[in-house]
């Protein structure tokens, strides 16, 4: 019987220093895209796909991302009593069961692998998807939904993969590829943020991923890889390497790396430009900036 992917693993122990001094108060996840934060993309995109469990791999520091998806009742009330229906509408659309998200604490922060490892036990004998919420993906259909819907093709082990440039792919886990069958690629190995010298291809790794348990199985032996962490890329590779199903899968839609300033700073304007109450001033300001430098150039 063809298996179903129910349960998401949401890596979120990350330190975001990158983005200090903001993230000394607050969790990366919680900075916003206009008025959503990063972690409530990613769960739009993981309940679009079908996902019915989500696993939040957290550590210290990050209670504001807890309190997020607790109920606010008091802010209701006042809403309700201001008739502020649209926002209320807002709210209730953020809601999460009671139970459906559970919360597991990385003790030490020893990488990807580790984090995910850490949430083996509400895993179990499944499927599961790994959704980074610092890669956001605009795309008309949620990018993990594409996964899945290959998967219930496929099965096997699928990660969201993109051609970057060849200068890039130290940031990346890169796929070495067996056969290129185009919205597919069957994976032979991978390397996690190799040297552009050595790298065995631009298709790097996308935070999506929809995992079979023995990726888990492995990471209870895996060794420290690149900057000295456990790396989800290692696992995968070594079951390329013996023969499970690895695939790269060409997603469609736009992915920001909102981890680095850059990637942040052009999700805030796309998102801000395919907002019908924000488009027309965020054009004009834009527009305005650009002629002013051009002026003073
Ligand atoms: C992680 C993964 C890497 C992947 C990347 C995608 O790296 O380890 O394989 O390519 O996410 O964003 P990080 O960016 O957390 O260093």
């Amino acid at each position: 019987m063809k298996k179903r992917v129910t349960k998401a693993i949401f890596p979120v122990a990350g330190l975001g220093t990158r983005f200090l001094p903001a993230t000394k108060s607050i969790p990366k996840e919680i900075m916003t895209l206009v008025d959503r934060p990063l972690i409530q993309y990613a769960i739009d995109e993981a309940r679009e796909a079908g996902i019915k469990e989500f696993i939040f791999v957290t550590a210290k520091g990050k209670g504001a991302l807890e309190d997020y998806f607790d109920a606010a009742p008091e802010l209701e009330k006042n809403l309700r009593k201001k008739n502020k229906i649209d926002l209320l509408q807002e709210l209730k659309a953020t809601d999460m069961d009671s139970g459906a998200i559970a919360y597991i604490r990385q003790r030490e922060a020893l990488g990807l692998g580790h984090a995910v490892w850490c949430a083996r036990r509400l895993i179990g004998n499944e499927p599961f998807a790994v959704i980074l919420p610092d890669d956001v993906i605009a795309s008309e259909k949620s990018c993990l939904l594409q996964m899945v819907e290959q998967y219930a093709e496929t099965q096997g082990n699928i990660v969201a993969t993109m051609e970057v440039a060849n200068d890039q792919v130290s940031s990346y886990g890169v796929i070495d590829p067996a056969e290129d069958m185009g919205r597919i690629i069957s994976v032979r190995d991978m390397a996690e943020k190799p040297d552009p010298a050595v790298a065995p291809s631009n298709l790097a790794v996308i935070g999506r991923y929809i995992l079979e348990p023995p990726v888990l199985k492995r990471l209870n032996t895996l060794k420290r890889g690149s900057g000295d962490e456990i790396q989800l890329t290692d696992a995968i590779a070594e079951e390329a390497r013996e023969g499970a199903a690895v695939y790269g899968y060409r997603f469609d839609g736009q992915r920001y790396d909102c981890g680095s300033k850059i990637g942040y700073l052009k999700a805030t304007i796309a998102f801000g430009l395919a907002r019908d109450d924000l488009k027309d001033d965020l054009t004009g300001f834009l527009e305005q900036t650009m002629a002013h430098r051009r002026a003073a150039e």
